[in-house]
């Protein structure tokens, strides 16, 4: 299983790499610097797991895959998007991601502000396009899902959070993370569920599932950002304790943060159970989020 799974997660991502090469802009005129730092961000060697859940879950509710990895593709240019205003000398200020030079380190930090917004929009843009489904209906709910995940009350607000360091509390780490990035993960499992019209029993089902996959995601960011390597992660390493910020593992420490995680393996799993074999790739796939290197 871990071997199928794993070539099944390096397809998904060669899958969304030809479609947004597809889908982004090009320009000849001066605005092509912006749509090349586009490209460069979303193109990059990503590990494009959100595309992952996105695909297998809509296998499972069999919607056709030319609308699930459309969604994909949009929650890509989200997640590339997030990345180049992350590490920003106004946020974490980070010169390498995914194994390259940053965006404004490529590029220059206006650049990398519009390339950042041009991705924002681009995603919306190929969910409201009517190859993402017919009904214009299903497409109003896909905007309006990303837009959510994505704004005030979703990622944008979660970094919010993270810059203003708010420190020494579990609860407000966890509130931090389920904006952050839980948001966003939950939409790559929410995105094929509108696809699919599917029951409100199976978004329950498939949410819970999401978000404690989302908790896990983010404590095994804030265990790498502790003890990875800058060569295998593609970015820089001890960062959230050098700059003094609040993390599951500056707050928990590396061996509690191990413990829930592995609590954590078995609760996540449980959402599935209503599936069965269905789910026998996501089910599989907590496995292979907790015991990530990179
Ligand atoms: C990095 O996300 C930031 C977090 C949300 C923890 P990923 O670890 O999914 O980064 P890529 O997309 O694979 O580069
Ligand atoms: C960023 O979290 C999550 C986003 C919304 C982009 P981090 O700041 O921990 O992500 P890395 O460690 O730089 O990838
Ligand atoms: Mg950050
Ligand atoms: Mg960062
Ligand atoms: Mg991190």
């Amino acid at each position: 299983m871990p071997q199928e799974l794993a070539q099944r997660v390096a397809e998904a991502a060669d899958l969304v790499t030809v479609a947004l090469d597809e889908l982004l802009p090009r320009a000849d005129g001066p605005e092509s610097q912006l749509t090349e730092a586009m490209r460069y961000a979303a193109l990059g060697p990503g590990k494009r797991l959100r595309t992952f859940f996105a695909l297998e879950t809509g296998r499972m509710f069999d919607v056709p895959e030319r609308s699930v990895l459309r969604a994909a593709c949009a929650l890509e240019c989200i997640q590339a998007y997030s990345l180049i205003h992350d590490d920003l000398p106004c946020m974490d200020d980070d010169d390498m991601r995914r194994g390259r030079p940053t965006v404004h380190k490529a590029y220059d930090e206006a650049t990398a502000v519009l390339a950042g917004d041009a991705l924002q929009t681009a995603a919306f843009e190929i969910l409201a396009h009517p190859d993402t489904h017919s009904d214009g209906s299903i497409r109003a709910e896909l905007v309006m899902k990303l837009a959510q995940a994505a704004g005030a009350k979703g990622m944008a607000g979660g970094q919010m959070i993270d810059i203003l360091g708010i420190r020494d509390d579990l609860g407000g780490v966890a509130r931090m993370q389920r904006l952050k990035t839980g948001a966003l993960i939950a939409c790559a499992f929410e995105l094929p569920l509108v696809l699919a019209r599917a029951k409100d029993s199976e978004r329950h089902a498939m949410l819970g599932f999401a978000q404690d996959l989302g908790l896990a995601y983010q404590i095994v960011d804030d265990l790498l950002d502790a003890e990875g390597e800058a060569e295998t992660l593609g970015k820089a390493v001890g960062k959230d304790a050098a700059k003094g910020k609040a993390n599951f593992v500056t707050l928990l420490g590396v061996e509690a943060a191990r413990e829930r995680l592995s609590l954590l393996s078995g609760q996540t799993k449980a959402h599935l159970e209503p599936f069965g074999e269905a789910a026998e790739f996501l089910r599989a796939s907590v496995d292979f989020v907790l015991e990530r290197r990179n």
